[in-house]
């Protein structure tokens, strides 16, 4: 079979926050996915970097006293240790803010205004006399036009759901200046989503979303598609409009090209083929991994825009749901809001990495973080099953065996068992269905727990007679613990590293699983995981409050 080559994404941070355990999701979810795509011996590159435009940057510099590109900057590095840090794999981490990025947006935006996909037209807005700039709805509050409750943002009433224009708030002012707003005029750029109706009809049935999206686009369609609005007036931080003074590209349109851009630079640093991932009859598959909340960006303007500038569209969207921990939405006053930097100070990232695969599904349900059941789920799976395999055997073979496997002609349907589940846990793992794929896997580290138990190498070892029996049971755990790690090793790639070494071997593979280690020297076996302790997510939670 020849190999795929897949390009993957991951949806941009904003270079005005830190990463924290829900934006993990994302990123833990994509990973294991390209990790996995890699052993199975595709070709896949995987682009990120931070979506570093936006009034909200600009506004975060000004309160901080720095230039947004030097806010950006700090951000970026601190969001590339986290990343790094939980072993997210990025081929490249660029920003939005770059000369790729420029490029691209420019030549896109051009493309789609010559082929009469840009519109204008004057738009009244709030604007800050003081500040001297329009208003985003977010920088607007006031008393809700409809049931008067005060302190409600400029778009919607988080105490009635009502939702209206910010001109339309009582009382309003401005977030920034606390200067009344005043309502102003000025031309806007729309890209005419409309034209493309047809399009992308046809685009949400031909099989790249999942059915909840499919269903949420068919009310959109329903609804009737709007023109959007892409240009922003200055004070902005962003690419200005090609030939447009004081306008320039609202966040959200030099966002996804943000993906190209960082491609581009990967492709220019490895001799990649840009132009064989993007052209329009593309052999080679696109897949970016969002949060639901960018379904319509990602469903409808993104694929709208690639048609309209005549790139491919993407191979599908996966989206995942909203992260909530102990059942409810992160909260700092609970201590849930939690920081990857505050979880990294006292916990293990593996333990989340296999706790989110353990729930993670292709659905787009939310996924809850409890963190009792994290503590046992990582205590009970990983501690107490799939380490317990290798450190109840290696010291038998370790000091017993010389460091030598046996020969190990017993029991080799057990390790063909261990072998065949393989094909349905690529599966699993292929359709995003780690939580399955993770249940396979403990109910095998769970017979191999069994079969230990059940010959009892600590009693055996007494009786002079029963020293090859010893060696070849243990040898097997060996071999299955190998099993059980290379399948694990999207999830959990320090631990497969450590294992490697323990098992002095080049790297755990899948296609090496057919042929077990026989008369294989290994290494001292040293503790791989620790148990978690509930002290340790106490203080997770005081440190986060
Ligand atoms: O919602 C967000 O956090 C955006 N920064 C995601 C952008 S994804 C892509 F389109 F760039
Ligand atoms: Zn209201």
């Amino acid at each position: 079979m020849t190999s795929r080559k897949i390009l993957v994404t991951s949806a941009l941070p904003y270079a005005n926050g830190e990463i924290h355990l829900g934006h993990l999701l994302g990123y833990i979810q994509t990973d294991i996915w390209v990790r996995f795509q890699k052993m199975m011996g595709n070709e896949c590159h995987y682009v990120c970097g931070d979506d570093a435009h936006g009034t909200a940057i600009m506004l975060k510099a000004d309160e901080l006293d720095i230039t947004p590109e030097v806010l950006i900057k700090n951000m970026s590095n601190k969001h590339q240790i986290d990343f790094q840090s939980f072993s997210i794999d990025f081929s490249q981490y660029h920003s939005t803010h770059s000369q790729e990025n420029k490029d691209i947006s420019t030549n896109i935006y051009n493309k789609l205004n010559v082929a009469g996909f840009i519109k204008t037209r004057m738009v009244s807005q709030a604007f800050d006399p003081l500040k001297q700039m329009f208003l985003p709805d977010r920088f607007i509050k006031g008393d809700c036009p409809k049931c008067g409750s005060n302190e409600q943002y400029g778009d919607n009433c988080e105490v009635c759901g009502a939702t209206y224009s910010s001109i339309e708030l009582k009382n309003a002012k401005s977030v920034i200046s606390g200067a009344t707003p005043i309502t102003k005029d000025s031309e806007h750029y729309f890209f005419d989503l409309p034209q493309f109706e047809v399009q992308l009809k046809e685009w949400t049935k031909a099989g790249h979303l999942q059915d909840a999206i499919i269903n949420k686009l068919s009310e959109w369609f329903e609804e009737g598609l709007q023109q959007w609005d892409i240009s922003r007036d200055a004070p902005y931080f962003g690419f200005q409009i090609p030939a447009v003074e004081g306008k320039y590209f609202y966040v959200w349109l030099d966002a996804p090209i943000g993906y190209m851009a960082s491609f581009k630079k990967l492709c220019d640093e490895q001799n990649i083929d840009f132009n064989e991932y993007f052209n329009k009859d593309s052999n080679t598959e696109l897949y970016h991994f969002i949060g639901k909340d960018i379904i319509y960006f990602h469903a409808l303007f993104w694929p709208a825009m690639l048609i309209g500038s005549n790139y491919r569209t993407p191979s599908a969207i996966f989206a995942h749901g909203f992260l909530t921990i102990n059942g409810k939405k992160m909260s700092k006053s609970r201590g849930t809001f939690i920081q990857a930097r505050t979880y990294l100070n006292y916990l293990n990232p593996e333990y989340l990495r296999y706790y989110y695969a353990y729930k993670l599904s292709s659905k787009i349900d939310d996924i809850d973080l409890n963190l009792i059941d994290f503590k046992q789920r990582i205590n009970s799976d990983l501690v107490g099953k799939v380490v317990n395999i290798a450190s109840r055997s290696a010291g038998f073979i370790v000091n017993k065996f010389n460091k030598t496997l046996s020969s190990y002609t017993t029991e080799s349907k057990f390790y063909q068992e261990f072998f065949d589940c393989g094909d349905i846990i690529a599966k699993h793992y292929e359709a995003r269905n780690y939580n399955q794929a993770m249940r396979v896997i403990i109910k095998l580290a769970n017979k191999a727990n069994q079969y230990i138990d059940k010959h009892k190498p600590w009693q055996l070892i007494k009786k002079q007679n029963k020293q090859t029996q010893v060696h070849d049971v243990t040898s097997l755990a060996i071999n299955l613990f190998r099993v059980l790690m290379t399948y694990l090793k999207p999830v959990l790639p320090i631990m497969a590293k450590q294992v490697e070494e323990f098992l002095n071997i080049d790297e755990l593979h899948w296609k090496d699983l057919k042929h077990p280690l026989i008369k294989h020297q290994i290494n001292t076996f040293k503790p791989l995981m620790l148990r978690i302790e509930d002290d340790q997510i106490d203080r997770i939670i005081e440190a986060s409050k």
